[in-house]
């Protein structure tokens, strides 16, 4: 019982940080350029994160960059600066990470 209770609370604990990540993204207007599974006008999210799985350096390099804006990356049309802060730009980057 008690290992159900836990298995339960871990479960619940991860869809919990999914979902405010989910939020935070919206919030951010993340969504109007990107969706998880397609392009829109910048790449899906599983694409980004294929792309850079095998990269260690790939949490700090996506947070600079949903800080800072990109470009070159993915074709012609650049992504601006987003007004995030550090903590919100990383934890972007990690959510956008795990949809690989
Ligand atoms: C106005 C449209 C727009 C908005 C809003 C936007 N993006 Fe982007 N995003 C793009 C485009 C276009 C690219 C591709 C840029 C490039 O080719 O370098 C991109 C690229 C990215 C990348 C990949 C960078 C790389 O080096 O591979 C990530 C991660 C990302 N966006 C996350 C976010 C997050 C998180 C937000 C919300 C805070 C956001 N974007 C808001 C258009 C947008």
């Amino acid at each position: 019982m008690k290992k159900i209770g836990l298995t339960a609370g871990l479960l619940l604990g991860a869809m919990s940080l999914a979902q405010a990540s989910d939020e935070l993204a919206k919030s951010k207007n993340c969504m109007t350029c990107h969706s998880v599974e397609r392009k829109i006008v910048g790449p899906s999210y599983k694409d980004i994160a294929a792309k850079r799985a095998a990269d260690k350096g790939a949490v700090a390099a996506l947070a600079g960059k949903i800080k800072a804006g990109s470009k070159g990356e993915w074709g012609a049309v650049p992504m601006l600066a987003n007004a995030v802060s550090d903590a919100e730009a990383e934890t972007l980057a990690k959510w956008v990470l795990s949809f690989k």
